[in-house]
């Protein structure tokens, strides 16, 4: 009789451990069966990285030196200079201009300036500020995504 009590508590036990390792797997199928587990939390969401780089450092550029006449959207309506800028800043957001005007042909205007190309002197030469191709580039890129 004693020896049947002795299986039937290790029994008991063991059922017990066997009970507490099924509901902690189970628990842990479903916290990880959430919808959104494994997306970083609400509060970190603004720091995913959802540009190529170049366009994230065009726009750092754009918003440094180009907003304060181009606008910070790029319609050409910057809070600082352009109230009285005649003719305005150019629209980026205009897809007719952005459309017909090639890479290259931006890449030069921005380095050299307007004046360079028969119009006003109201867009400065970037070549020297902007000293590295690469970042005149990246300019060019983040531009390309202000139109649709
Ligand atoms: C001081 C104001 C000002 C700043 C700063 C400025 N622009 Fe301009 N931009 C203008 C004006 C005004 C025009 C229109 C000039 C014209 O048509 O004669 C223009 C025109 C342009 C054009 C169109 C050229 C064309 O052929 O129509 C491009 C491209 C351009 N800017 C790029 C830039 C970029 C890139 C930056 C920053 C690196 C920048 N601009 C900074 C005022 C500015």
């Amino acid at each position: 009789m004693e020896k049947y009590r002795l299986i039937k508590d290790c029994f008991t036990a063991y059922s017990f451990v066997f009970i507490i390792v099924f509901a902690f797997f189970i628990s842990q199928q479903v916290a990880y069966s959430k919808p959104g587990h494994g997306e970083p939390p609400e509060h970190a969401q603004r720091f995913k990285v959802k540009e190529p780089f170049e366009i994230r450092n065009g726009k750092v550029i754009y918003l440094e030196h180009c907003a304060p006449c181009h606008g910070d959207t790029g319609k050409g309506d910057g809070k600082y200079y352009a109230s009285g800028l005649e003719p305005r800043p150019r629209d980026f957001t205009n897809p007719g201009f952005m459309n017909q005007t090639k890479d290259e042909y931006l890449i030069e205007v921005i380095r050299k300036g307007t004046a360079a190309f028969g119009k006003s002197s109201y867009c400065p030469p970037w070549g020297a500020t902007l000293k590295e191709d690469e970042k005149i580039k990246n300019v060019v890129a983040f531009l390309r995504t202000l139109y649709k």
